[in-house]
């Protein structure tokens, strides 16, 4: 490769543990397919959205975080809606992270794009120094989402946007029925078959486990994080949460 992943942070994770940079080390290679497939080709459109709910600035050049950046795919939307924005992509996966970094070389984004190996439960990065930060189907890997809800608002400067998007299982109604069918049963077949079982199993319990929408609002809030929406997305099984870093009060 031309340029190297920086190994700016480490995995604080256990060795292979579900949800792990290390389980994502092994499905890197059909990471891509398994979203298409899995997402029925809707994870591009749900990745567009959160670009849109991070509203950032077209006239200046905007510096954005994306953890849990994976093969890239975020970051690169985020490039190509805001062409004067350089993006950052996190992830403790060095094989995601190399597919990514080959994309970005593909596209010629890698001036703006970079990638480096880290922790959001404990970024190595100076405080106030990105404008935005993003994660999409992150933050539900993180052991301790509370350290790296803490984390984004530590590095985002005051007034900055946070925008997590997250699979999310609808509790009632007839789309709760249809999203339980896809992750119970259509997850562990498909997901299976491409991924093995460890990674299918993670997928379906790991979606079971995250809060509800309106709890994951209030641990952001309790992140210090000012929660300014959340958004279902359509068929209901993904949601944008927006929030901004506080804007500074001011010396005493
Ligand atoms: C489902 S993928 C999402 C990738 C990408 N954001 C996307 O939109 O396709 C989840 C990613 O979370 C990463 N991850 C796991 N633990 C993490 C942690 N503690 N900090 C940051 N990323 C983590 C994994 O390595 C994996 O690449």
């Amino acid at each position: 490769m031309d340029q190297p992943i920086h190994q700016d942070g480490a995995s604080t994770q256990a060795q292979g543990a579900p949800g792990s940079g290390e389980m994502f080390d092994t499905i890197a290679e059909r990471y891509d397919l398994l979203n298409r497939v899995l997402s029925l080709g809707l994870d591009g459109s749900w990745r567009r959205r959160a670009v849109r709910a991070l509203q950032l600035s077209e006239a200046t050049d905007t510096h954005v975080l994306d953890l849990a950046a994976g093969t890239g795919d975020l970051s690169f939307a985020i490039a190509a809606a805001h062409p004067k924005a350089s993006v950052v992509g996190v992830d403790p996966s060095t094989a995601m992270l190399q597919i990514a970094q080959e994309k970005a070389q593909r596209i010629a984004v890698q001036e703006r794009v970079t990638f480096q190996v880290g922790d959001a439960q404990q970024l190595e990065l100076e405080e106030d120094s990105f404008d935005a930060c993003s994660i999409a189907f992150g933050i539900r890997n993180v052991p301790r989402r509370d350290l790296a809800l803490r984390e984004m608002a530590r590095v985002v400067r005051p007034g900055g946007r946070i925008v997590i998007l997250e699979l999310s299982i609808p509790r009632s109604g007839l789309m709760a029925w249809g999203a339980r069918l896809q992750v119970d049963y259509v997850v562990p077949l498909v997901g299976g078959f491409l991924s093995g079982p460890q990674a299918y199993r993670h997928l379906r319990d790991s979606m079971h486990a995250f809060p509800s929408n309106d709890q994951f609002a209030l641990d952001m809030g309790e992140a210090g994080l000012e929660v300014s929406s959340v958004d279902v997305l359509a068929p209901g099984v993904c949601t944008v949460f927006a929030a901004q870093v506080p804007a500074a009060t001011g010396s005493a």
